[in-house]
């Protein structure tokens, strides 16, 4: 079965202060409830990885990164290894969100580069994909994400990509307030499978976690969340407050 995962992105939003105050009601609910079905994950700035870290240990919390460099170490100034976001307690790491897609230029080559330095740090990567509002206009969606899909991935075979997340995030759905309906998503999602299934094989397809995103709030969580092919969901805007996220994660324990 598929792993179930809500997680939240942060991205460039709260302080330090304000970070781990949010952990810290996360960490205080998931310690009284102890989540069975879900994983429940936060991808704060990096600056706040290892406080979060720290304070989520011995909790059903996982620390995720937003981004890692395609490096492994050097000379790049500004930039952070998968290694050190691994020392500093995170266990998972976006790679390809539409934001990095869109304003950061990265490539299907620089996307893989970073799916390896995850791997190779033992990160489980959280791999983006998505189409923006003129491929689903033109119905391009479908080529659009795996094109996505075989651009960054396509070398690996079913054995390494065991070992990554995808999130299916629609760029037109993302911090606009529209989301996919419960259909689109199940469309996708379902399309995404089989289009796994064809490149290796049905037990990958089945296996693979594909996490809906965009939009997601608890008016339509469990709308999302009940499509047979939505394994859980990235969440940007609903995850910066603890008790919206703690709503979304009570939705994911019941609906996943
Ligand atoms: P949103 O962001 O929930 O604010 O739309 C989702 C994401 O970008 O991961």
């Amino acid at each position: 079965m598929a792993r179930k995962i809500v997680a939240g992105n942060w991205k460039m939003n709260h302080n330090l202060k304000e970070g781990l105050e949010v952990v810290q009601a996360l960490e205080a609910y998931l310690l009284k409830i102890a989540p069975k079905n879900v994983e429940t994950v936060i991808a704060p700035p990096f600056i706040h990885i290892a406080q979060a870290a720290e304070i989520s240990k011995n909790t059903h919390l996982s620390i995720a990164g937003q981004d890692c460099s395609a490096q492994e170490s050097g000379a790049f100034t500004g930039e952070v290894s998968a290694a050190m976001l691994k020392s500093a307690g995170a266990e998972l790491v976006i790679i390809g969100h539409s934001e990095r897609r869109q304003y950061f230029k990265e490539t299907h080559a620089q996307l893989s580069a970073k799916v390896e330095q995850a791997w190779a740090n033992n990160l489980l990567p959280i791999f983006c994909v998505g189409e923006s509002l003129e491929d689903r206009k033109a119905g391009h969606h479908f080529k659009t994400v795996e094109d996505q899909i075989s651009g960054a991935l396509g070398k690996y075979d079913a054995a390494q990509l065991e070992n990554l997340v995808i999130a299916y995030e629609p760029v037109w759905a993302i911090g606009t307030g529209e989301t996919a309906s419960g259909a689109q998503a199940q469309e996708m999602h379902a399309h995404i499978r089989s289009f796994i299934a064809q490149q290796h094989n049905a037990t990958l397809a089945d296996e693979i976690s594909v996490l809906y995103g965009g939009s997601v709030k608890p008016a339509n969580a469990e709308e999302l969340f009940g499509q047979p092919d939505v394994d859980g969901g990235l969440i940007g805007g609903a995850s910066l407050q603890a008790d919206t996220f703690i709503e979304l994660i009570k939705i994911g324990e019941a609906v996943l």
